[in-house]
Formats: structure tokens, C-alpha cells, sequence
């Protein structure tokens, strides 16, 4: 992966197709290849950038607290470094609130915004308190207390399961506890999102049992412009369970 310096860590990112820019932003706690089988569906309609977050995959862990804020001028600091003014964006789950967190604070810089098995709701008191109590248990345990946690409401698909196993395996304790943390603050974007004058799109799996299509639909209420694709039977993962639905409801932001 290509690498860019930030302030003291490195950002890696992988790029490829052609067209307009695309940033496809993975989710929690995975890196960017979870869009490795969308990713040559696009590739000939996008320019792709798939960046690992700060604290996984090939990027630096960067060791104190951060917020999704924060990971949203990473990628505004990758985009200047390529040349790249305005793009449209797609984040996965915790890299839907990373996407949004960029929305907000560079409006201007978004073509088009799709969350993929997202949400614009904040963390409850008890969603909270669960996220800094899994951090610390992971600082004593170790990544495989998340990973047991989550993944049997990741997928139903063996094959996925499979795959995301070891990439979660792999992450860092310091890249976990920093994205739970960040999770756990950040804010409620619903009332920004309502007055979002960009197009947005909602990708969601009808059988997805960590992030419910429930919150897909709250949206698509305060704000019915959006465009809403339910991916039948299709759970948390479907970049990885249906590559091919997933690839076709993205494109319509080409
Ligand atoms: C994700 O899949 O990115 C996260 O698990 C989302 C969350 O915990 O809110």
C-alpha cells in the first residue's frame, strides 16, 4: 500500500479504476480490504481510494484519544495530498460515522454520501458504557474479546465469517480501544444529515443484527430524498456477502 505522513503516524491507502473520485471507508475493526470484491466492480466507473483508518490495517496506531473528527481530517489530508478537491464517499458501519463526520465539517468537499449498514444516531448511555468497558477489557485481554463479541452479529455467511475472522484477529489492541473510544463520543448527526443538501444514499441489509435496517429507514423519514437500497437477507458485512448488490447500489452514485 501507498503510505502519506500525517501529524507523527502514516496513513496507507490503496487506489485504483478511473472516474470520478470514490472514497470507500471501512468499518470497525476491519482495514480496507473488506472492498476487495467491490472494488473491480467499480473500478471501471470510479477512482477508487480505500485508506485504512488511523489504528488499523497497514496505517500507524496513534496512541490517545481521537474522535471520528479527527479520522475525517485524515482523509481530507489524503485527498489534498492526491490532488483531489471534492469526492463522493461510502463508509461501512463505524466509517458511515466517519463519513459523516467529514460531511460535516467539509461540506463542500462531498459529492455524494452513501452509509453502508451505518447510522446517524449517537451511542445510548449503555451503548456507551458497553464500548469502555470492551476497551478495557481488550487492553487487558487482548483484540479477540471484540472479536468474540461481534462476530457472531456480523454475518451469517460462513464464507464472510471466515474471512473477517483473521482480518479482526489482526488488528491492534491500540487501533481498537482508539476506534471504541471514538465511537463512543461522537456526536448525533440526524439533524445534520436531515439538512444535508448533498444526494445521500442508504445501503442495508434487512437481516443486519448489529446495526438494524431500522436506522437506515429513520433516516430515509427525515430526510426522503434519500435513496434507500435494502439488500434482501443481505447482514452487517455486504461488500462481503452480496459483492454484486452492493457494487450496483453504488454505482448509482456514479
Ligand atoms: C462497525 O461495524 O463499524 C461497528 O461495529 C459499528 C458500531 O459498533 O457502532
Amino acid at each position: 500500500m501507498k503510505k502519506i505522513a500525517l501529524d507523527g503516524f502514516d496513513l496507507a491507502y490503496d487506489r485504483r479504476g478511473s472516474g470520478s473520485p470514490l472514497l470507500l471507508i471501512h468499518g470497525f475493526p476491519f482495514d480496507h480490504s473488506i472492498w476487495m470484491d467491490v472494488a473491480p466492480l467499480l473500478e471501471g466507473e470510479f477512482d477508487l481510494i480505500l485508506p485504512d483508518l488511523r489504528g488499523f490495517g497497514e496505517s500507524s496506531t496513534v496512541d490517545k484519544f481521537y474522535s471520528t473528527a479527527d479520522m475525517a481530517r485524515d482523509l481530507v489530508s489524503l485527498l489534498d495530498a492526491l490532488g483531489i478537491g471534492k469526492t463522493s464517499l461510502a463508509g461501512h458501519s463505524m466509517g458511515g460515522y466517519v463519513a459523516l463526520a467529514f460531511a460535516k465539517q467539509y461540506p463542500e468537499r462531498v459529492h455524494r454520501l452513501a452509509l453502508v449498514a451505518s447510522q446517524a444516531a449517537g451511542d445510548s448511555l449503555e451503548r456507551k458504557e458497553v464500548r469502555y468497558k470492551t476497551a478495557a477489557e481488550a487492553a487487558e485481554k487482548g483484540v479477540r474479546v471484540v472479536v468474540e463479541a461481534m462476530i457472531g452479529k456480523l454475518t451469517a455467511s460462513p464464507g464472510a465469517r471466515s474471512r473477517i475472522r483473521p482480518l479482526m484477529e489482526e488488528q491492534t489492541v491500540t487501533g481498537v480501544i482508539g476506534a471504541l473510544k471514538a465511537m463512543a463520543e461522537r456526536e448525533d448527526s440526524s439533524a445534520f444529515l436531515a439538512s444535508f443538501n448533498r444526494p445521500v444514499f442508504l445501503i442495508h441489509g434487512d437481516a443486519d443484527e448489529l446495526i438494524p435496517i431500522e436506522r437506515a429507514l429513520e433516516i430515509k423519514a427525515i430526510l426522503p430524498s434519500a435513496v434507500l437500497s435494502a439488500l434482501y437477507g443481505g447482514g452487517h458485512m455486504p461488500m462481503l456477502e452480496m459483492p454484486e448488490e452492493t457494487a450496483l447500489a453504488l454505482k448509482g452514485m456514479a
